[in-house]
């Protein structure tokens, strides 16, 4: 199997000193979900910043689909991370006033493409979230499922098949969270590779056959 992420002997430590992650080493291959669990504080996110491209390690070797993320420039980072990652957060981050279409339409406007593969990724994106109904609804007007759908579809609109959450469900109830997840088990199902960082107990409960990776002080157990 292909492999999508491997981190060799990685570490981060912030400015002020803190060690969030202490010599890790992790293979993630294609098609698997990836449950990141540990207690806050343990180096989750710092862990998927890694991934994702957002930030830098400060020792060791970051590899995210056969590209050395870690010896890229700082001026290519943004450039791989735009075309390569997707990445859902807490609070799904959408722009209210928008409306879904132009939500999903948003991640790709750096990528300079032309109008019609823009619309064209835009399309594909809704329709693989299930939310090509409400294309031309404001973003403010969704119900918490239809949210969810609109954050997935602009996670994946460039094309990128791995796929970063950080603590999902954080601001769900327990109705939304089985909803988000069972989304995260379709797109499994297309496909992608999907990482989440969580310590809510549903994503066990209902991803059995996820893998596990428990995280403590930056360590992997
Ligand atoms: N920008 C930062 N500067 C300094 N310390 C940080 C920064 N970001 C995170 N940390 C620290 O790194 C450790 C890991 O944090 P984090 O990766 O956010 O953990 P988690 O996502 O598991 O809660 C914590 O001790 C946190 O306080
Ligand atoms: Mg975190």
């Amino acid at each position: 199997m292909r492999r999508v992420v491997f981190l060799q002997n990685v570490s981060k430590v912030f400015k002020d000193g803190t060690k969030a992650l202490d010599n890790i080493t992790l293979e993630i291959f294609e098609n698997e979900i990836v449950l990141l669990r540990g207690i806050s504080g343990s180096g989750k996110t710092t862990l998927l910043s890694l991934i994702g491209a957002l930030d830098r390690a400060t020792e060791g070797k970051v590899e995210v689909d056969g590209v050395v993320v870690s010896k890229l420039p700082q001026s290519a980072l943004e450039e791989f991370r735009r075309k390569n990652v997707g990445i859902i957060l807490q609070d799904f981050g959408l722009i209210e006033y928008l409306s879904v279409y132009e939500n999903v339409l948003a991640p790709l406007i750096p990528l300079n493409l032309n109008k019609k593969e823009a619309a064209k990724r835009v399309q594909e994106a809704l329709k693989k979230a299930n939310i090509s109904h409400k294309a031309q609804t404001k973003a403010a007007h969704l119900s918490g499922g239809e949210k969810q759908r609109c954050a997935i579809a602009r996670a994946v609109v460039n094309r990128a098949k791995l796929l970063l959450c950080d603590e999902p469900s954080a601001n769900l109830d327990r109705e939304n969270s089985k909803q988000f997840i069972s989304l995260l088990q379709e797109l499994h199902t297309k496909g992608h590779t999907i990482i989440v960082a969580t310590h809510d107990p549903i994503f066990e409960e209902l991803l059995p056959t996820a893998r596990k990776i428990h995280m403590t002080d930056g360590k992997i157990a």
